[in-house]
C-alpha cells in the first residue's frame, strides 16, 4: 500500500503544506479577535507560552503517530495499539478525528464563502457592478450558497490530486503569496494614522489578566484550533513525511510560522481598528471591550477600507484574498483527513473519494446555511471546543501510555540520530504522558 501513497517531496514542502493548515481564519480573524477581546497584549502572552508548552507537545504526538503509521489516523492508530481493547479505542480517536474535521470543513467553508464574497466586492465597483456588489456582501441564502460551494469546488479541486501534485504544489504558491500581502498590509496600516496607539494595545500587556480562567481557556482553544489539533489532520500530514527527516525540528519549525503569522496578523488587525477609530468609526462596544468577532472582520474593517479612498479599494481587495487564501490552505487540509481514510480503508480511488465527500460535506454547509442563526454557532462549538481538546487529550494517551516507550524512541530516531540525548527526549515523554493530558482536561472542564 505505501507503494501508492503520496509522500511530500521535500522537508520545505511539508513545511509549507502543514503551516498552510495550521495557518488559516483561526490566525488571521480569530487570534487577532480574541486579543482584542481579551484585553489585548495579556492574550499574545499567554497563547505563546500555551502554543509552545502545551500545543506543540501534543502536535508532536500526533505528527510521530503518523510518520509510524504511514497510514490515515484509524490505522496510524492501530498499529501502536497492542490489543483488541486499545484497536477499538483506536477506532474511536481516529474515527473521531476524521468526522471532527468533516465537521469543521462544513463551517469553515461557510466563513472562507463570505472572505470571498468580500474579496469579490471590490472587483465588481472597479468595474461599475454596484448592484452585484451590494448583494455579494449582503447576508442572503443565495450568495451563502453560491459561495460556500464555489469555496468547496475550489478544496475538492486540489484534493483530487493528491498529496505531491495537489497539497503540496499550492501550499508552495499560496504560502508566499500568503506572507506577501500580510506584510504589504502590515507596512501599509502603519503609516497611517491611529496605528502606534494600535500598536500599544497590541503590545503592552496588563499583567493583572493573565492568570483569568476565561483567558487561559480562549488561549488553549485558540492555540489548538490553529494547529490543526484533534482532528486526525496532522496524523495524516505526518504520515507524509519521509523517513529521514528529523520530526523534532520540522514540528517546531511549523508552529514558530503558525504562531509567527497570528503574531503578525494581530500588527495588522489592530492596529487598523484605531487607524479606524482615528477615521471615526467606533471600535469599542458598549461595554468598552473592543469589537471582535464577525464585527470587526466585516463591519469595522470594511468601514475603514471605505474612508481611504481608491486606496481602500485596493487594499480591501488584497485583505479579503489574503483571508481566503488562508482559508483554502486549511481547508484542504480537513478534507484530506476523511478522504486519506475512505481511499485506503475501503479501496475507493481518490479521485471519486473526494468528489464524493466533497459533496457529503457540502450538503452539511447548505443545512446549516439553511439554519444558519442556530447551527453554525453550535457546529463551531461541538466541533472546536469539545471534538478538538478530546481527541488531542486522546492522541497524547495514546502516545504516552499505550505506545511502548521504546518504539518511540526508535520512530525518533530516524531522522534525528541521537535523539535520546537530546533535551526533547528527557522532556517530552513525560509531557505527553502527564502534563498535556491534565492541562488540557483541566482546562477543559473549566470551560463547561
Ligand atoms: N488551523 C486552521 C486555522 O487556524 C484551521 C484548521 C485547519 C483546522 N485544519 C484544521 C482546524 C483541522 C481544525 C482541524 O484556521
Amino acid at each position: 500500500m505505501s507503494a501508492s501513497r503520496g509522500e511530500f517531496t521535500s522537508r520545505f514542502g511539508f513545511i509549507l503544506a502543514a503551516a498552510g493548515s495550521a495557518v488559516g481564519l483561526g490566525n488571521i480573524w480569530g487570534f487577532p479577535t480574541q486579543t482584542a477581546g481579551n484585553g489585548g497584549a495579556a492574550f499574545v502572552l499567554v497563547y505563546l507560552i500555551l502554543a509552545f508548552f502545551l500545543a506543540y507537545p501534543a502536535f508532536m504526538a500526533e505528527l510521530v503517530i503518523g510518520r509510524h503509521g504511514q497510514a490515515n489516523a484509524v490505522t496510524s492508530l492501530r498499529k501502536i495499539s497492542n490489543n483488541s481493547t486499545q484497536r477499538i479505542f483506536a477506532f474511536i480517536v481516529g474515527f473521531g478525528g476524521i468526522v471532527c474535521a468533516a465537521l469543521i470543513l462544513s463551517f469553515y467553508g461557510i466563513i472562507a464563502g463570505w472572505m470571498m464574497s468580500y474579496a469579490v466586492e471590490p472587483v465588481t465597483r472597479v468595474v461599475g457592478l454596484t448592484a452585484v456588489g451590494d448583494w455579494v456582501i449582503s447576508q442572503s441564502l443565495a450568495r451563502n450558497l453560491l459561495f460556500v460551494s464555489i469555496f468547496m469546488f475550489m478544496t475538492v479541486s486540489i484534493i483530487r490530486f493528491g498529496v505531491e501534485q495537489g497539497i503540496e504544489k499550492w501550499s508552495k504558491r499560496l504560502m508566499p503569496a500568503l506572507i506577501i500581502i500580510l506584510l504589504s498590509l502590515i507596512g501599509y496600516v502603519m503609516t497611517l494614522e491611529g496605528a502606534s496607539e494600535g500598536l500599544q494595545a497590541y503590545l503592552l500587556p496588563d499583567f493583572s489578566r493573565v492568570l483569568d480562567p476565561n483567558l487561559l481557556v480562549s488561549a488553549l482553544g485558540q492555540a489548538f484550533f490553529s494547529l490543526s489539533l484533534g482532528t486526525s489532520v496532522m496524523i495524516i500530514y505526518g504520515s507524509y513525511i519521509s523517513r529521514k527527516e528529523n520530526l523534532v525540528t520540522l514540528g517546531a519549525q511549523v508552529t514558530l510560522i503558525d504562531v509567527s503569522i497570528a503574531f503578525l496578523a494581530g500588527l495588522l488587525i489592530i492596529p487598523a481598528m484605531y487607524v479606524a477609530q482615528a477615521s471615526g468609526v467606533t471600535i469599542f462596544g458598549e461595554d468598552g471591550s473592543l469589537v471582535s468577532g464577525p464585527g470587526l472582520v466585516f463591519s469595522v474593517l470594511p468601514a475603514l477600507f471605505d474612508g481611504m479612498g481608491s486606496m481602500g479599494v485596493l487594499f480591501s481587495f488584497a485583505f479579503f484574498v489574503l483571508m481566503s487564501v488562508a482559508a483554502l490552505t486549511s481547508s484542504i487540509s480537513m478534507l484530506e483527513g476523511p478522504v486519506s481514510y475512505v481511499v485506503e480503508n475501503h479501496g475507493v480511488e481518490r479521485k471519486k473519494a473526494t468528489t464524493l465527500i466533497g459533496i457529503f460535506i457540502l450538503m452539511l454547509s447548505c443545512i446549516i446555511v439553511f439554519n444558519l442563526g442556530t447551527l453554525l454557532d453550535f457546529v463551531a462549538t461541538l466541533s472546536t471546543e469539545y471534538g478538538q481538546p478530546i481527541i488531542g487529550m486522546l492522541c497524547c494517551i495514546f502516545v504516552g501510555w499505550i505506545w511502548h516507550r521504546n518504539n518511540l524512541l526508535s520512530e525518533l530516531q530516524s531522522g534525528y540520530e541521537g535523539v535520546e540525548h537530546s533535551l526533547f527526549w528527557k522532556i517530552w515523554p513525560w509531557y505527553t504522558k502527564l502534563v498535556c493530558p491534565l492541562c488540557i482536561g483541566l482546562v477543559f472542564f473549566n470551560s463547561l
